[in-house]
């Protein structure tokens, strides 16, 4: 079966403070987005990257890709990305050509994802599995709040238990059939969800976990640029 990554690379990364788009930062001096589209062809599974660029960047994105070698069974391709990171994927989807019936959506902002976690997502697909992700236990219990809005504090109205609760990561892999039609149901409905396996659990479909790395975390704030780039010495050293 062949597998196909997609890249959403076009989110602004607000919160990391102001510069370049999000998937363009350096780290150790290489953009996050080169980071991340490495991590995705060192599985031998991935044969093809789709990287989904900010709207007005795809040129800049094809010349930064161009310049950085990729291994060279893997195929690479630029699309313009959209307003959401749902319509970047779907954007992403509609660019895969035929023959591709395993699709990773993976995010430019976890850079440093180990190749075993993207290789067992991949395996769970093959098994049988029409939609994974890889997730990880959580440190911090989780209580849900009422939000009143502008800084009044917040009541809280639930305490889940927190040995059943995963923090999601991705690569998250699909049969292709099954994502597709999750994204174009959904575009229907106006609906949205944060993460590609909540759009197919509202189709119903079976998603299961698979585990997580914890160096698979997205760089999100700016302490996270501290910790990619340690990780990275870390793994020089
Ligand atoms: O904003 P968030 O951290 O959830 O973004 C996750 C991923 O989605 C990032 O890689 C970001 O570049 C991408 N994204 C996108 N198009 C958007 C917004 C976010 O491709 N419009």
């Amino acid at each position: 079966l062949r597998t196909a990554a997609v890249i959403p690379a076009a989110g602004r990364g607000v919160r990391l403070g102001p510069g370049a788009p999000k998937a363009l930062r350096a780290l150790n001096g290489t953009p996050m987005l080169v980071h991340a589209v490495r991590a995705m062809a060192a599985s031998r599974a991935v044969s093809l990257v789709v990287v989904v660029a900010p709207a007005d960047g795809a040129p800049e994105v094809k010349r930064l890709l161009d310049e950085h070698a990729l291994p060279a069974r893997t195929d690479y391709l630029v699309v313009p990305g959209g307003d959401t990171r749902q319509e970047s994927v779907r954007l992403g989807l509609d660019a895969l050509p035929e023959g591709v019936d395993i699709v990773l959506v993976h995010d430019a902002a976890r850079p440093l994802v180990p190749v075993d976690t993207v290789d067992a997502v991949v395996e769970a697909v093959r098994d049988g599995a029409v939609a994974v992700v890889p997730a990880m236990p959580l440190a911090d219990t989780v209580k849900e709040v009422e939000p009143v809005g502008a800084g009044a504090p917040e009541p809280v109205v639930a305490t889940p238990e927190r040995s059943r609760l995963r923090a999601v990561q991705t690569p998250q892999g699909f049969d292709r059939d099954t994502l597709v039609n999750a994204h174009a149901t959904i575009a229907l409905t106006g609906d949205g969800a944060t993460d590609d396996a909540g759009l197919v659990e509202r189709l119903g479909a079976p998603v299961v976990v698979v585990p997580g790395h914890e160096e698979a975390f997205k760089v999100t704030r700016p302490l996270d640029l501290v910790l990619a780039e340690a990780v990275l010495a870390r793994r020089r050293a």
